[in-house]
């Protein structure tokens, strides 16, 4: 919904209120204000030139109440009113356009939904609680019992629990591309399917998939293709350039990228979101909280900022560990020994802000971890924070070793999410845990 076409209520809501609740013409001064309540007709952002990227972020979707606040508002309510039962019916229709509900829609979400479409490029977005219910929604609003689904191999695991396990359970059949070279998507995907879907670069280890060959493959194919974005973010990487249809993000990641608030996004064609996604989140309800949303909207203010530095950050950290004593491998998609080093430079502006570590065993790693005094050990990534992890034994320890090994995961292998500290300390962090 549009938050221009929301309309306002004014000073019946107040006369009304006034009213019912017994309390006279005093409220109804106290409570008069010369400009209406509710939104006003013009949209905040009028201007009809082109902004540039770090403009929109901080202004796009901006949509002001009455009182001209200068931070969006934050609507934390359930349920919205009706002037007469007339309208009630005439909402649910959607021959008027009215905020019914907020697992439906809510006014603060809708911003943070339309500032990301924006930053995006996409038509449209829609919000969810978490990137995992992101993640299922974008796929299960598509298929049917029957259906195909094509799955690169290597991939954050509950992603890979959703389309090997849960899918399935329901009669989707899925196929996962483990070998990631052009031949064996060919292979893949010259059989029919419905969607494809894509984490690249992956988690944790980095790898990368050919965004505009796979798109090529799956629209020939008869499918869309879905990537999760949430290593590269809508900083670095732009799928739907690349000529990805579906793009998803776990908002916990870099978009908050402060540790504070768990959320999602789908972005896409409006004829997706509107038609297939919506209708599927409508009614098994992932909603996202205003609350999450309000935050997130500050959030994407220095999105660009945060994840620029913190890929310029990680960048240095990964030349620094190359090499050193110790080290089997660093997996970073700019760094010469990366194996798609070309292709990650033609698709992303910077190679993210994670990387791989490989040491040499289990133990060598923990006590690496343990060493370190300024990099917390924590799960999350794309935090502000530097934050490393153990794959193997956490994020990734529901798969089996087979599928670990497949995704190229080894006891010594650690996720290190480069934050907005100097680079120089969190270097000399590692350097020293290292030596210990
Ligand atoms: C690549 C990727 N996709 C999706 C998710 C799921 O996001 P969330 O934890 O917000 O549900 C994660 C979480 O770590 C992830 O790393």
């Amino acid at each position: 919904m549009a938050l221009k076409q929301f309309s306002c209520q004014g000073n019946n809501f107040l006369t009304h209120t006034a009213k019912t609740r017994g309390l006279g013409v005093s409220f109804w001064a106290m409570t008069k204000r010369a400009k209406p309540w509710g939104y006003n007709q013009t949209p905040s952002t009028s201007s009809d030139r082109e902004l540039h990227p770090d403009t929109v972020a901080v202004r796009g979707a901006l949509q002001r109440t009455g009182f001209q606040e200068t931070s969006e508002a934050l609507f934390l309510n359930s349920g919205f009113t009706y002037d007469s039962a007339e309208q009630a019916e005439a909402s649910f229709m959607e021959t008027e356009d009215h905020y019914l509900y907020s697992r439906f829609g809510n006014p603060t979400v809708t911003m943070f939904e339309e500032r990301l479409a924006l930053i995006e490029g996409a038509e449209a977005a829609h919000a969810t609680g978490s990137g995992m219910s992101a993640m299922f929604a974008s796929v299960a609003c598509l298929v049917s019992a029957g259906d195909r689904v094509v799955a690169s191999g290597a991939m954050f695991s509950s992603c890979y629990v959703v389309l090997t396990e849960i899918l399935p359970k329901w009669g989707v059949l899925v196929d996962v591309v483990s070998e990631n070279t052009p031949e064996a998507w060919e292979r893949a995907l010259s059989k029919p399917a419905k969607a494809v879907f894509i984490e690249t670069p992956s988690n944790p280890l980095m790898e990368i998939v050919d965004i505009a060959m796979v798109a090529e493959l799956s629209h020939k194919a008869g499918a869309l293709l879905i990537v999760d974005n949430v290593m590269a973010s809508p900083v670095l990487q732009k799928p739907l350039e690349l000529g990805a249809d579906v793009i998803m993000y776990s908002a916990t990641k870099h978009i908050d990228g402060q540790g504070r608030v768990l959320g999602g996004a789908v972005l896409g064609t409006k004829q997706y979101i509107d038609t297939q996604l919506k209708p599927f989140t409508r009614h098994t309800g992932p909603s996202m909280s205003p609350f999450n949303a309000w935050v997130l909207l500050k959030s994407l203010e220095t999105m660009s900022m945060r994840v620029n530095k913190m890929a310029d950050s990680a960048f240095a950290v990964a030349q620094a560990l190359d090499g050193l004593a110790g080290v089997k491998a660093v997996h970073h998609p700019f760094l010469d020994s990366h194996p798609s080093q070309a292709l990650a430079k033609r698709q992303m502006l910077k190679g993210g802000t994670t990387l791989a570590l490989e040491l040499e065993s289990k133990a060598a790693a923990f006590k690496l971890m343990n060493a370190l005094q300024v990099i917390d050990i924590s799960n999350n990534l794309g935090d502000s924070r530097s934050l490393i992890t153990h794959p193997a034994s956490s994020t990734h320890r529901r798969l089996d070793a087979e599928t670990q090994a497949k995704m190229g995961i080894t006891a010594g292998t650690m996720r290190l999410s480069v934050g907005l500290e100097d680079p120089r300390d969190l270097i000399e962090d590692l350097k020293l845990a290292l030596k210990a």
